[in-house]
């Protein structure tokens, strides 16, 4: 059967049929999902029973993969999955939902929060592929926001205004969105914040959008808190309805986003419920700006 590609949302996101992620693809497979994604800058899959090594595979025609480096909160010994995952379920390594309290449930509660994967990392990810091996039947949606159309809409002036801005990202203040004020030395060094433009052109299509994300603190040379005001205007403005897809997962869906053209979310769902969900993320092979010295 033909890959084809059908549209699921005015301006952006597209569902593949007549492809199956399991098995080795073609060079004309890859270069249609490629192309699917420049357009659609999602894209969803339905049925793909993927085991982790498929997952990989499939991921690997995009890319190097993005390993989950250990960080404070999971040790390598408390990994449910192989560290080429991030895990973005709510479970431990037994497979039990998380306690209420726990701090990794709570740092994982960022995902709530709009935000394009590793924008604090100095070389942000291109593509996230996330599988949903157990989903919850009520709530638990992904939404995904066009960052291509939601920049189209902005007025000449803004356009005109933030081309050049630079904004710095860290996981430091998306939590600190969430309430988390304290963080040790060694917290804080392994997430300084990094440099990233705000408009972002495709290296393809030559499209611009807002590299936008809750872990913005700042933007270089403005003063904190006319950034910050600043940026929740602009993430208003990027989350209107009519930029937003949301994404109502079946069992064994895979969904494939562009983290440079889109921003995403999950929505709140009952956490005592086994919800799991496995991301592979290819990496990004360049930074948007130079890093501060
Ligand atoms: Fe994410």
């Amino acid at each position: 059967m033909a890959l084809g590609i059908r549209s699921l949302h005015p301006v952006f996101a597209g569902e593949v049929t007549g492809l199956d992620t399991a098995r080795p693809l073609s060079r004309d497979q890859v270069a249609a999902i490629e192309a699917g994604m420049d357009r659609y800058a999602v894209l969803v899959l339905r049925d793909q029973r993927l085991t982790d090594q498929q997952q990989i595979a499939f991921t690997l025609n995009f890319g190097e993969l993005e390993h989950t480096r250990g960080n404070a909160i999971t040790r390598p010994a408390e990994l449910r999955l192989d560290p080429a995952f991030a895990d973005v379920s709510n479970l431990d390594k037994d497979h039990r939902p998380l306690a209420r309290d726990s701090l990794r449930r709570l740092y994982a509660l960022g995902n709530r929060l709009w935000h394009s994967d590793s924008s604090f990392r100095a070389v942000p990810a291109t593509y996230s592929l996330l599988s949903g091996r157990v989903v919850v039947d009520k709530g638990g949606d992904t939404e995904f926001a066009d960052m291509r159309a939601a920049y189209d809409a902005l007025d000449e002036a803004t356009k005109a205004e933030i081309e050049e801005l630079i904004c710095e990202h860290s996981l430091m203040f998306s939590r600190g969105q969430l309430g988390f004020s304290e963080f040790s030395p060694d917290e804080s060094e392994a997430m300084r914040p990094v440099r990233q433009r705000l408009v972002r052109t495709h290296p393809v299509t030559g499209r611009k959008s807002l590299f936008l994300a809750a872990h913005i603190g700042g933007i270089v040379g403005w003063p904190v808190p006319e950034a910050r005001a600043f940026i929740r205007d602009l993430m208003e403005h990027a989350t209107q309805p009519q930029f937003v897809y949301a994404h109502k997962w079946r069992q064994w869906d895979l969904v494939i986003w562009d983290n440079r053209q889109v921003m995403h979310r999950v929505r709140r769902f009952d956490d005592t419920k086994v919800r799991d969900m496995r991301r592979t993320t290819v990496g990004g092979t360049e930074m948007t700006v130079a890093q501060a010295a």
